[in-house]
């Protein structure tokens, strides 16, 4: 099936997010403009504490209200407003749920007083208003899909009994079970080991192209997001810096940040003799640097990197996506900067 990547599916504009810290709020998220097409996967990646978290669990409307406010111009998946919080419902007499979310650690989303049949077939009846016998049914074939041997003896199993690519295989059939138009996976497969974690993207790819289901796929690692999605976000404390096909991003990328994850990410397949750690860590977002977020680490920096945050601009003329940078387009490689 041919996903039609360009019907607009989710629209998020100017997103911000704060936390009050002793009662003073600190903007975590700094207006993150975000689209996802129906049958589109998008990824999210940057180092840890850059927002990616954050961003998704405020689309979810799952982020605690307080500590964290959140705002944006716009936030609709299929036109239904996602800005009132709280996890939406699916609208038009449609049963299940617009969005669903899955996250690093399966087991923490499956209740283990519960065999996972029961856990299953509840959501079935609830969010699908399906029979128990229905719902049974239901249950069975979406172990299957997610490719659990023996889907009708395992049902009655609890969540430990599984391994945990076993228990993530589990986790998507819930999220399954809920039809979901936008399914967001936050690092689905980073507590898993590398046989398992590619198993999981293949599946997920799978289920994402079958179902023409919009994804946004976070993780920290470019490699893995390179596996799943067709576009991908650069974010950086709090901000997008670099969006495009994901092909031009990792081909050409423009933004210092994306040249210095690359350089610093494993290759497969191949021993690096020698790894370039970006150096320096991501700012405290409670005394976040002035200027360009990334220029207290970036080899390019110049006066006006240290006083003026750059606008967000087309990567390439005439080509999509953007890079947020005074410098777009200048090699770190080229400067020597990182040897
Ligand atoms: N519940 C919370 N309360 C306060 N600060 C938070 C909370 N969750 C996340 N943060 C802060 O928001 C920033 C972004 O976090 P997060 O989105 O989890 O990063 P990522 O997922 O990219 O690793 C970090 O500085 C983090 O400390
Ligand atoms: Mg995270």
């Amino acid at each position: 099936m041919t996903a039609t990547v360009d019907t607009p599916l989710l629209t998020v504009e100017d997103l911000r997010v704060s936390f009050a810290y002793g009662g003073r709020p600190v903007e975590v998220v700094h207006g993150v403009d975000l689209s996802v097409g129906v049958g589109e996967s998008v990824g999210i990646v940057g180092e840890s504490g850059s927002g990616k978290s954050v961003t998704g669990r405020a689309i979810m409307g799952i982020l605690p209200t307080p500590p964290a406010r959140t705002t944006a111009k716009r936030m609709e998946i299929a036109g239904q407003d996602l800005r009132g919080g709280g996890v939406p419902e699916a609208g038009d007499g449609h049963q299940g749920q617009p969005i669903a979310m899955i996250f690093q650690n399966p087991f923490t989303a499956l209740n283990p007083v519960f065999r996972v049949g029961s856990t299953l077939t509840e959501a079935l009846v609830k969010r699908r208003g399906m029979s128990r016998s229905d719902a049974t049914a239901e249950a069975v074939r979406l172990l299957d899909r997610v490719r659990i041997p023996n889907a009708k003896s395992r049902i009655r199993n609890y969540p430990h009994e599984f391994s945990g690519g076993m228990q993530q295989r589990i986790v998507i059939a819930l999220a399954l079970a809920l039809e979901p138009r936008l399914l967001i996976a936050d690092e689905p497969t980073t507590a898993l080991d590398v046989t398992v974690q590619a198993e999981i993207l293949e599946l997920l790819r799978e289920i994402q192209t079958e179902r023409t289901m919009g994804m946004i796929f976070i993780s920290h690692a470019l490699g893995v997001v390179a596996e799943v999605v067709s576009r991908v976000n650069v974010m950086y404390a709090g901000r997008i810096v670099e969006s495009g096909p994901v092909g031009s991003v990792y081909d050409d990328p423009k933004h210092p940040y994306t040249q210095a994850l690359l350089l610093a990410a494993p290759k497969v397949g191949q021993f690096r003799t020698r790894t370039f750690g970006i150096p320096g860590s991501p700012p405290d977002p409670s005394s976040p640097p002035p200027g360009c977020a990334f220029h207290p680490r970036c080899a390019l920096a110049t006066d006006v990197c240290r006083d003026t945050v750059p606008d967000v601009r087309p990567r390439l003329a005439g080509g999509s996506g953007t890079a947020s940078c005074h410098h777009a387009g200048e090699s770190l490689v080229a400067e020597g900067a990182t040897r």
